[in-house]
């Protein structure tokens, strides 16, 4: 985390952003006020009233979060009108529906940009050189974490573990994972975004020709027609 914090503080700073430090306050603004309305579209209504039949209906707040996430799919960000509309389905006082929302950062309580990079810079992708896929993302598209690219495309956070740190390091764009990146790999993505290809285009995945998370010299293990002979490998006595 060193060399990142040492080569961040230019160009990145350590006043950067982290989203989970900010998304706690909410203020009214003309993208997020409870008098924007907001209301699931019928196909997302659907899903929302067969999530909700997957509780006991005393316990229908249980649905709270696939709501909040399905709300969020729709609109792009999780406004106070998503958290309102999520808290009146479910008969729930919206301070808790706030409460949930405020509290996982999977929830953007910010008007986020079509594609969300969230760059994971915990312990595995640091040694790893996630420290080249912040500075790579910094320079290519020219933002800071917590910041959107003018053009709506591209919002940066960097985040926490995203849980692949066997193929680290890595980037979440959106639902997918690329990873296994590097500097290079990671401006060549940014680059195939912003020329118009869509995600559903680009490879995820690990990037290095690994096909999963077996080791760089090959997968070792169950290999062949026979199992291995433990016997081999152990005392004979034993
Ligand atoms: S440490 Fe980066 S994904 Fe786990």
């Amino acid at each position: 985390m060193f060399r990142y914090i040492q080569k961040s503080i230019k160009p990145f700073g350590l006043k950067s952003v982290r989203y989970s430090s900010i998304i706690s306050v909410h203020r009214n603004h003309e993208l997020d006020n409870p008098n924007i309305p907001f209301e699931f579209s019928a196909e997302n209504l659907k899903r929302a009233e067969e999530i909700i039949t997957k509780y006991p209906p005393q316990y229908k707040k249980g649905a709270c979060m696939p709501l909040l996430d399905l709300g969020q799919r729709q609109l792009g960000f999780t406004s106070i009108s998503v958290m309102n509309y999520v808290a009146k389905m479910l008969d729930m006082p919206p301070m808790r529906v706030y409460e949930v929302a405020t509290f996982y950062t999977m929830y953007n309580r910010k008007p986020m940009g079509k594609y969300n990079l969230q760059i994971c810079t915990t312990t595995p992708c640091q040694l790893c050189g996630s420290d080249d896929i912040m500075e790579a993302v910094h320079k290519t598209l020219g933002i800071k974490p917590g910041e959107t690219t003018k053009d709506g495309l591209f919002t940066f956070q960097e985040v926490e573990c995203l849980g692949a740190c066997v193929n680290a390091p890595m980037m979440g764009v959106n639902d997918d994972y690329f990873e296994d990146l590097t500097g290079d790999k990671t401006v060549e993505l940014l680059k195939q975004l912003q020329n118009g290809k869509e995600l559903s285009e680009l490879k995820a995945g690990p990037l290095s020709g690994r096909e999963s998370c077996e080791p760089y010299s090959g997968a070792k293990v169950l290999l062949g027609d026979k199992p291995t002979d433990i016997r081999q490998f152990t005392r004979s006595d034993l």
